[in-house]
C-alpha cells in the first residue's frame, strides 16, 4: 500500500511540471500537430531536413571532436544522438548539445536522445525474458515506468525497447531480450512496456518514446546465429512475428527499429514490403522508423547494396526515416534528390515522421532533463518494484520431496559461480546499472537466515566458464557439512545478448562436473540457474532435487531469490518458452503445426527398442526423434508453486457460436495444497481444419489467480470469434467457420480438449 501511494505521489509530482501539450495518440494524426509540422517544414532547407534524419552514436566521438559535433548541430545537420549517458566524454553532454540545437541551429529543432534502456536504467529489472515469465503485464508496465523515470532524469527521451522479436531458439543470444515464443504473451507484455515508457501523455518530460524492434523476424535467425538470414512464409510472418508489432502500433507506439537480418532474401533495412506496405499502408503507422546501428551500410556486405550511395538510396526509398550511426543519408541524399532517385516528397514524409515524434514528446517545451537524479535513481519504491519483478520471474521446474522452501534452521552450502556475482546477475544490455548497487544472493541469504554459521560458502568455480576444478574440494567439503546444497550457477551476462549466441547450451565450464560431484554426496541439492537463455540440463536435472530458473534477475535478484527459496513467497513464474531436452530438438515451440503423422506416446519407439535389421517401416513412423522422443523437457507455460491446484468443471457455455459472437469458457480452480500460491490459468485453442494448416494449440488467454489453501475460484474467459482469426492464403485476416478444440490448462501440453464449433 505504501508503495502504491508513493507511486501515485510521484506520478502526480511529475504531472506538476509536465507540459500540457498532449496531442492524443499517434495512431490518429492530430490536425493541430500536422499544421505545426507544416509551418516548420516550410522554413527548412533540404540540408536541414536531411540533417533531421541523422542519428549519431555519441560513444563514437572523442573529446577532441566535441567542437566539430557542436558545429554540425549548429548547422542543423543532426537530428539526435544515441547512448549519450553511457559516454564518459562529458557529463553534461545532453544539456550542452541540446542548447546548441535549440539556441543556435537554423530553426531551433531540439535533438532527440535515445538509448538502450532495455530492462531498467539504474534500477535493473530482470532481463525481458525473465519478466515475460511473470505473465504479469501490470508488473512489466511498472518496470518500464521506473526505467523511464530514471532515464529521463538523465535526459534520455527515447528507448530502444521493447524488443518484441518472437524467439524460438535458445541458442540465439538475444532471446534474453525477447518476451518469448508466444505472439499473444509478447503482444501483451510489449504493449505493457510501451505504456510504461510512453504513458498516455508522451509530452511529460518523464515519458520516453518507445521503439519496438527489430522489424522484422530477427528472432527467426537461422541456427540461432545472430544477424543471420530469416526465412519466414508470409502467413507465419503475419500470424506470429508481426503480431506483437501490430499490437504495439495499435497501442500508440511512436517508433520502430528495422532489423539486421535479411527476411526472405531482402535485408529488413531495405524491405519496402514490411516497412511500407505493411507498416504504413496496412497499419497506418505514423511514427518514425530508425535503422539499426549501421544496418544501412551493412547491406553492402549483405550483397544487396553495391556501395554507400546505393545503400542510402535503397533504405531511404524503402522507408527508413532515421539513419542510426552511419552517415550515408547526409553524404548522398542531396545528390540522389537532384538525380530524381529519391524524391523531396519522400524526404518530407521522413522528416515529418521524426518531427511528429519530437513534438509529441514536448521537446520544444522541455528540451532539457528535468528530473532530479538523486531522488530518482534507485529510490526505495523502484527497488521494491524490481524485487517484485524478480520474484515473479522465477520459475520452479522441479521440487522433489518438497525440498523447497528451505528452512532457516538448515545449514546450507552455497556453491556455484553466480551466488555472489553482482555484475553477472544484471544480465545483458546494462549501460547505466552498476554492480555496486546490485544485491546478490549470498549477503541476502546471510541477512535472512541471521546466522552466518548456517551459510557455508564455497563457489567451487570462480566464474561460469571456469574450467579449473581446483575449487571443487572446498565446495565438496562445505557440502559435506551442510543439510542442503544450494547451487547457484548458469551463465555470465556476456554469454547472452547481441552477438552472443551459443551452439552448446549446457552449463558452461566445469559446472556440470561440479554438480555431478555434489550429487554423489547424496544430500538434497537445489539448483538455481541464472542465465539469459534456456539451458540444456542433461543429468543435472536428475541430480538436482529442486530446480529453479532465475534468469538474470537484476539489481534486487539476491533478496528476491532468498524470499522465494525460503517460502516468503511461492514461485509464480511460468515458462515463456518451450524448454528443449537438448539442442537437437531446436526449434521446438508449442504452437507448431500438426503433421500428417503426429507423434504420441503410442506411436513412438525408442532408439534402443528397435530390433536390429527390422524392416524399414518399423512401428513409430511419426514426427519425433528416435533418441529424444516427441516431448520437450518442460512445456511452454509450465511452472510449479509451493502448492497444488485442481482444475474442475471445465465448461464452455455454448458448443456452437456464430461468427462475430463470443463464448465463455470457465474452470473452477482450487488450491489443494498448504500455502497461498498463484496459478496462471491458460486458455488454448486449436482450429481443427483451416485453409492453411493450423497449429496444434494457440494461447488465447491467461489469468493469474492467487488463492489461499483450500479456496477455490471460478475463472472465466471470454473468447470472441475474432480471437480465432488467422491470415488465409490470400493474406486476409479471417476467422474460418468450423470445429475447434479448447483447453483450460496449466501449460501447453496439459488439459482435456472440449469441442466447439463456429458457424
Ligand atoms: C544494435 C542492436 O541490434 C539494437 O538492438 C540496439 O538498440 C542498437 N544497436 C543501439 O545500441
Amino acid at each position: 500500500m505504501k508503495v502504491v501511494l508513493a507511486w501515485f505521489l510521484m506520478l502526480m509530482g511529475v504531472a506538476a511540471f509536465a507540459a500540457s501539450n498532449s496531442y492524443g495518440p499517434i495512431t490518429k494524426k492530430d490536425p493541430a500537430l500536422e499544421k505545426r509540422i507544416d509551418s516548420l517544414i516550410e522554413k527548412m532547407s533540404v540540408e536541414e531536413k536531411i540533417g533531421q534524419l541523422a542519428l549519431r552514436d555519441w560513444g563514437m566521438y572523442s573529446k577532441e571532436q566535441i567542437p566539430q559535433i557542436k558545429q554540425a548541430i549548429r548547422e542543423g545537420k543532426l537530428g539526435g544522438f544515441l547512448n549519450v549517458s553511457m559516454s564518459q566524454v562529458n557529463d553534461q553532454a545532453f544539456a550542452e548539445l541540446q542548447k546548441v540545437a535549440v539556441e543556435e541551429s537554423p530553426n531551433g529543432i531540439p535533438l532527440i536522445f535515445g538509448q538502450d534502456v532495455i530492462h531498467g536504467y539504474k534500477t535493473i529489472f530482470p532481463i525481458p525474458l525473465g519478466q515475460a515469465a511473470s505473465w504479469n503485464a501490470d508488473l512489466v508496465e511498472r518496470g518500464a515506468r521506473v526505467a523511464a523515470l530514471e532515464a529521463s532524469a538523465d535526459g534520455v527521451r527515447w528507448t530502444f525497447a521493447p524488443m518484441i522479436d518472437i524467439a524460438r531458439d535458445p541458442r540465439w543470444g538475444r532471446i534474453a531480450e525477447s518476451l518469448g515464443e508466444d505472439p499473444l504473451l509478447a503482444s501483451d507484455l510489449g504493449v505493457a512496456m510501451v505504456k510504461g515508457f510512453q504513458t498516455d501523455d508522451p509530452s511529460q518530460p518523464t515519458s520516453l518514446a518507445a521503439c519496438a524492434k527489430h522489424f522484422v523476424a530477427y528472432g527467426a535467425t537461422e541456427g540461432g546465429r545472430d544477424y543471420n538470414s530469416a526465412y519466414v512464409p508470409e502467413g507465419i510472418l503475419r500470424d506470429i512475428y508481426l503480431k506483437p508489432f501490430k499490437a504495439a502500433v495499435d497501442a500508440g507506439l511512436m517508433t520502430i527499429m528495422s532489423s539486421y537480418n535479411a527476411l526472405n532474401d531482402i535485408p529488413a533495412t531495405a524491405n519496402a514490403f514490411t516497412l511500407k506496405t505493411i507498416l504504413r499502408d496496412e497499419w497506418g503507422f505514423n511514427g518514425f522508423v530508425v535503422s539499426d546501428w549501421n544496418s544501412v551500410l551493412e547491406m553492402i556486405p549483405h550483397g544487396f547494396a553495391k556501395d554507400d550511395r546505393h545503400a542510402a538510396e535503397l533504405s531511404a526509398n524503402a522507408g527508413i526515416d532515421f539513419e542510426m550511426h552511419s552517415d550515408s543519408y547526409e553524404r548522398y541524399l542531396p545528390d540522389l534528390i537532384k538525380q530524381g532517385k529519391f524524391s523531396e516528397e519522400d524526404l518530407n514524409i521522413a522528416v515529418r515522421n521524426i518531427l511528429r515524434v519530437k513534438m509529441m514528446l514536448g521537446l520544444w517545451e522541455n528540451p532539457y532533463p528535468v528530473g532530479n537524479q538523486e531522488d530518482t535513481f534507485l529510490n526505495a519504491d523502484f527497488l521494491a518494484s524490481a524485487k517484485e519483478a524478480a520474484e515473479q520471474s522465477f520459475v520452479l521446474l522441479k521440487n522433489e520431496g518438497n525440498i523447497l522452501p528451505l528452512k532457516k534452521s538448515q545449514k546450507v552450502a552455497v556453491i556455484g559461480p553466480l551466488a555472489d556475482a553482482a555484475h553477472e546477475q544484471l544480465g545483458t544490455w546494462i549501460y547505466d546499472g552498476e554492480k555496486k548497487d546490485t544485491r546478490t544472493v549470498l549477503p541476502a541469504l546471510k541477512k535472512y537466515v541471521g546466522d552466518d554459521a548456517n551459510i557455508l560458502y564455497a563457489p567451487g568455480v570462480s566464474y561460469s566458464r571456469d574450467k579449473s576444478t581446483d575449487g571443487f574440494a572446498a565446495a565438496i567439503a562445505a557440502a559435506k557439512k551442510a543439510d542442503v546444497i544450494l547451487y547457484i550457477g548458469g551463465e555470465e551476462s556476456i554469454l547472452s545478448g547481441e552477438g552472443h549466441s551459443r551452439g552448446d547450451i549446457r552449463l558452461p565450464g566445469v559446472q556440470q562436473a561440479l554438480i555431478g560431484e555434489l550429487a554423489k554426496l547424496d544430500k538434497p541439492l537445489v539448483q538455481v540457474i541464472m542465465a539469459g537463455r534456456l539451458i540444456q540440463l542433461d543429468q543435472t536435472l536428475t541430480q538436482s532435487d529442486a530446480l529453479m530458473m532465475a534468469w538474470h534477475p537484476g539489481t534486487m535478484g539476491g533478496p528476491a531469490l532468498v524470499d522465494v527459496l525460503y517460502g516468503e513467497r511461492s514461485p509464480v513464474g511460468r515458462l515463456p518458452l518451450t524448454w528443449p531436452i537438448t539442442v537437437g530438438q531446436i526449434p521446438y515451440y508449442y504452437n507448431h503445426l500438426a503433421t500428417g503423422r503426429p507423434a504420441s506416446d503410442d506411436n513412438y519407439t525408442r532408439i534402443d527398442d528397435i530390433e536390429q535389421e527390422i524392416f524399414q517401416h518399423f512401428p513409430g513412423n511419426s514426427s519425433n526423434l528416435l533418441d529424444l522422443g516427441h516431448l520437450p523437457q518442460f512445456p511452454f507455460g509450465y511452472g510449479l508453486t509451493y502448492s497444488t491446484f485442481s482444475y474442475d468443471k471445465v465448461k464452455i457455455n455454448k458448443s456452437k457460436i456464430k461468427l462475430g459472437k463470443s463464448l465463455t469458457a470457465s474452470v473452477v480452480i482450487k488450491n489443494t495444497g498448504k500455502v497461498t500460491a498463484t496459478e496462471v490459468v491458460q486458455l488454448y485453442v486449436q482450429d481443427k481444419v483451416g485453409s492453411r494448416a493450423r497449429p496444434v494449440r494457440e494461447l488465447k488467454g491467461y489469468q493469474r489467480v492467487t488463492l489461499a489453501p483450500g479456496k477455490s475460484q471460478k475463472v472465466t474467459f471470454e473468447l470472441h470469434t475474432d480471437n480465432l482469426a488467422f491470415h488465409n492464403p490470400s493474406m486476409e485476416l479471417v476467422t474460418e467457420p468450423g470445429e475447434f478444440n479448447l483447453w483450460i490448462a496449466p501449460n501447453a501440453l496439459a488439459g482435456k480438449a472440449l469441442a466447439f464449433e463456429v458457424q
